[in-house]
């Protein structure tokens, strides 16, 4: 039998052996934030790779973002898709590249989908409500969950297992701190923290199962917790049919939401469906 405590130290030992980030995402965030920067700036970087080009000339000519006559220059995707969404997508391919997990991809699918789904429906709330910068919340979404892509690619088989011991009263996160030691979110945010991406996104990751007042960064850790909550209720699972649920009177201690705009809160989720989709067939490496 392996206890937890060594399953922890060669989770961890496995999480130091996953690949870094691309470069071409510093470089990017680089551009991104200098105000005198152009989208021929952003274009010359950007075209160094010609995978990525190819995966955002594909995501700007997608049904989301077409444009009539369609896109064939970097530059024109740039402008098309605006600066901080073309980070986003950079770091999203930077990161599917990153954890280029072999085993059970309709499970890695479902995982990609309810991230991207929980991402925009963070970024179309703080849209809304102003409540924080929505490329930030959207960056936050995206990540939340990866915890559960480092899960199958440093222990595949037991981490199937986990989810094969789900049941309506055990969800995944309660199976994979009593089998593994070591929830997928304090793994994300370990693999976020290595990546040495913002301190605020490494805390929503952590922190989007139990997020609590009175921190630095509880509103972001607040806009990931309901809108991963949303996308659970819409159907958007990451591999759990049977996710925790968070108490709607937690989550309204935490943000200026009604219970009657939870409803609402869902159907843009279901809404999101489809652009998540869309940008998820855009982040596949060219063949
Ligand atoms: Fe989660
Ligand atoms: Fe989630």
């Amino acid at each position: 039998m392996v206890y937890p405590r060594e399953r922890i130290v060669g989770i961890l030992t496995g999480l130091e052996d996953l690949p870094t980030i691309s470069a071409v995402v510093a470089e990017v965030n680089r551009i991104v934030a200098d105000p005198e920067s152009s989208a021929a700036d952003l274009g010359d970087i950007i075209s160094r790779d010609q995978s990525l080009t190819a995966r955002l000339l594909r995501l700007a000519n997608s049904a989301v973002f077409a444009r009539r006559g369609g896109i064939s220059k970097i530059t024109d995707a740039i402008v098309a898709l605006g600066f901080t969404r073309v980070r986003s997508a950079v770091l999203a391919c930077a990161v599917r590249d990153a954890l280029d997990v072999q085993a059970d991809p309709p499970l890695v699918q479902a995982i990609w989908r309810h991230a991207l789904v929980t991402a925009s429906t963070a970024r179309r709330i703080s849209e809304v409500t102003g409540l924080r910068d929505p490329e930030e919340v959207f960056v936050a979404g995206l990540l939340h969950d990866v915890g559960r892509l480092a899960f199958l690619m440093i222990c595949p088989e037991p981490y199937r297992g986990c989810l094969g011991s789900v049941t309506p009263s055990r969800s995944l996160y309660d199976v994979e701190r009593e089998t593994l030691g070591i929830t997928h979110a304090e793994l994300g945010s370990r693999l976020l923290m290595r990546w040495n991406l913002p301190l605020s996104i490494t805390i929503a990751a952590a922190g989007h199962h139990q997020p609590e007042r009175g921190h630095e960064h509880s509103l972001l850790m607040s806009l990931v917790s309901v809108s991963n909550e949303a996308a659970n209720r819409a159907g958007v699972f990451a591999g759990d049919p049977y996710p925790r649920e968070l108490p709607w009177n937690r989550l309204s201690e935490l943000l200026p939401l009604r219970e009657s705009d939870l409803d609402r809160v869902i159907g843009t989720a279901k809404e999101e469906l489809g652009s998540a989709e869309a940008f998820l067939g855009s982040l596949a490496a060219p063949a």
